[in-house]
């Protein structure tokens, strides 16, 4: 049904001609056709108005080429139908006023009903695959648990995260009750994100490199193992750990179909963790698509023959940045079509 499956074949492990290719965050700040939509409607607006959101998405299919579109929306989305104020502001970011720190604000957050609070995302759904006319796969996405609790917690972006951090260490039980209505809400709102049409799906753990190896367990991982459990049989599910290579081989006994390594991990690295028997997406630097077209196009190639072009997608290790030139981009996608072994 769906044109271009390679995206969906490498996610199950099929044999390829060559690796699919998208890029985390690639509907953004670096297209000057998303930049004109966001002179006129603010971020939360553009997310909530299907429209919009389903224009954005597509953007960048018609632009650069990737092998699969990936929902224009944001992590933050479910810590508002929680009844957790979010805003976004301009220079800043996200912006909590009232932080999550004690259990009587626990207490208070609900575990929404997903139609009521995020019907909008299903209709943005909906009609993105309208738009997408089956050309590629529609990818949805969450926060991992604890990546919404650095927020919810922290109130903003932080380098360390550390009062998310002082709150899960000193009062552990409020940080596990919090972590828990996430989950529940995560895997309700995934799953109606795959009734109303979604692909495949990405659990975005940007934050879970913070912790340890062992608190990554307890306050990370526990959660995304749940998420992957309850949505394995509906869909295929990525898990992106930024920094998390030390989980890796426990996720790879997770039942996800996929791992998204970062470009501190080295492919050889990555495929001995895992045992070579899961398909890994990643792990361009983004700062490196900075460099010429040139250069970027062998350093793709080098990327590939060191990953495999079978159980593999090609992709940054995180988000693209706002500064890269749509050429630099293009080269990237370009790139992984024109790969050739040998
Ligand atoms: O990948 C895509 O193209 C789909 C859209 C998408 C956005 N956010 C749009 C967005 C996705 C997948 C996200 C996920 C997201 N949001 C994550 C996880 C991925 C990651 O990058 O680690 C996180 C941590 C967030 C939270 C968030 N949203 C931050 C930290 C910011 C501000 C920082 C920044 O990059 O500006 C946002 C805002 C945001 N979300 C923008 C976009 C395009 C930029 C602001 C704007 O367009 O006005």
């Amino acid at each position: 049904m769906i044109k271009n499956d390679l995206f969906i074949r490498a996610l199950k492990g099929e044999t390829v001609d060559r690796p699919p290719v998208w890029m985390m965050r690639q509907a953004g700040r670096y297209l000057p056709e998303f930049m004109a939509l966001k002179q006129k409607y603010d971020f939360f607006t553009r997310c909530r108005t299907p429209e919009l959101a389903s224009d954005i998405t597509v953007q960048p299919i018609d632009i650069i080429g990737p092998d699969a579109a990936i929902l224009f929306s944001d992590i933050l989305v479910i810590p508002q139908a929680m009844q957790i104020e979010v805003e976004m502001k301009d220079g800043i970011g996200p912006w909590l006023p009232n932080p999550i720190r004690s259990q009587a604000h626990v207490d208070q957050v609900i575990v929404p009903d997903i139609d009521e609070e995020l019907g909008y995302v299903m209709d943005a759904i909906k009609m993105t695959k309208e738009k997408l006319n089956d050309r590629v796969p529609l990818i949805g996405f969450a926060g991992s648990p604890w990546t919404i609790l650095c927020y919810a917690v922290q109130g903003q972006g932080s380098k360390n995260f550390d009062k998310a951090k002082e709150f899960c260490f000193t009062q552990p039980e409020a940080a596990h009750q919090l972590l828990q209505k996430i989950t529940d809400t995560t895997i309700a709102y995934l799953k109606k994100k795959v009734a109303a049409g979604v692909n495949a799906v990405q659990v975005f753990d940007s934050w879970g490199g913070m912790l340890s190896p062992v608190d990554y367990q307890e306050f990370s991982w526990k959660y995304i193992q749940q998420i992957v459990t309850a949505l394995k049989e509906e869909t295929e599910v990525i898990v992106f750990g930024k920094g998390c290579w030390f989980a890796l081989q426990e996720m790879a006994n997770s039942g996800a179909s996929a791992l998204g390594v970062d470009w501190t991990c080295s492919a050889r690295n990555a495929r001995y963790l895992t045992g070579g028997k899961i398909t890994l997406q990643g792990n361009f630097d983004p700062s490196r698509l900075l460099s010429p077209p040139s250069d970027i196009k062998s350093m793709v190639k080098q990327m590939i023959d060191e990953f495999g072009k079978d159980r593999y997608i090609a992709n940054l290790g995180h988000g693209i940045l706002p500064n890269i030139p749509v050429d630099n981009a293009r080269a990237f996608v370009d790139a992984v079509k024109e790969y050739k072994m040998g």
